[in-house]
């Protein structure tokens, strides 16, 4: 494990601090990124300022990180969420495709592609934090109405994630996708009044150690091409595998 690598992008707080923090105790050399400056503070990992949205900064993350060792994880979490209703201006309707397209989708392209060729020789995990709501079997399939941009963007990460899984099995890199309900971070906190969960939520709502024990269990398992669900309410664990030709759908 010396020199294993692991890049999280969006680690200044939330899911991907907590997802940093965790693989550097599970012995990662851990690149950390975000455009918050607190992503620095973090310890026992080496936190840069980037946007995962600028084709530059991504390529000297990844450039960063080789410096560290091998890639061998990298965990795609930054994203932008906004409300979107359909009926806003077409100019803001333009302006939020961009800001949320760029980081959910041309983030996570910018960011696997670049790493890609690190970990060709020696394997590893690419794992795209998407949404419950992408797994339709088992959750009402849907989103808030207003928020039709950020739903978009969660459901196509299922075609990187279903492409990628197959052709890269070849290298012994695996791709996979995490798809949770509510878990207790700030991005979560900003829909409500004061940034506090209404107690309901609060009673059920995951959190991000769970869903970092989650992404631990997914490198260690060896399972490619699959969408994993963590629901509020319910044990989280990995489950049966999906067969091939269910993937991804759930
Ligand atoms: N919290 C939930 O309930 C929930 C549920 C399902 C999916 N998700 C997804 O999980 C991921 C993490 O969510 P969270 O709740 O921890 O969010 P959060 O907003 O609390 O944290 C996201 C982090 O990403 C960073 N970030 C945003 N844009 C960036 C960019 N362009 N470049 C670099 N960093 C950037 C932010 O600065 C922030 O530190 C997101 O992809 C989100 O869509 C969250």
């Amino acid at each position: 494990m010396a020199d294993n690598v692991a890049i999280v992008s969006g680690a200044a707080r939330g899911m991907g601090n907590s997802f940093a923090k965790r693989l550097a105790t599970e012995g990662y050399k851990v690149l950390a990124f975000d455009l918050d400056k607190a992503v620095e503070k973090l310890k026992s990992v080496r936190g840069i300022v980037a946007d995962v949205s600028k084709v530059g900064q991504v390529e000297a993350v990844v450039e960063e990180a080789s410096k560290l060792g091998v890639i061998k994880v990298v965990v795609n979490n930054a994203g932008a969420w906004r409300k979107t209703p359909v009926d806003s201006s077409w100019d803001q309707a333009l302006s939020d495709w961009d800001h949320i397209m760029d980081t959910n989708l041309k983030g996570v392209l910018m960011l696997s592609r670049a790493s890609i060729p690190h970990m060709k020789a020696k394997g590893g995990n690419i794992i795209n934090i998407s949404s419950y709501y992408v797994l339709p079997a088992k959750s009402a399939g849907t989103n808030p109405a207003d928020t039709d941009l950020y739903n978009a963007s969660k459901w196509a990460l299922n075609g990187f994630t279903d492409a990628w899984a197959k052709y890269l099995d070849q290298y012994g890199i695996k791709v996979n996708g995490m798809c949770m309900g509510a878990v207790d971070t700030p991005m979560l906190r900003g829909l409500y009044s004061d940034n506090k969960l209404p107690d309901e939520m609060a009673a059920v709502v995951m959190s991000t150690d769970d869903i970092s024990q989650q992404l631990i269990d997914i490198i260690r398992s060896g399972r490619t091409g699959e969408n994993f669900g963590a629901w509020v309410g319910e044990p989280i664990s990995l489950g049966d595998q999906v067969p091939l030709h269910k993937r991804i759908t759930g």
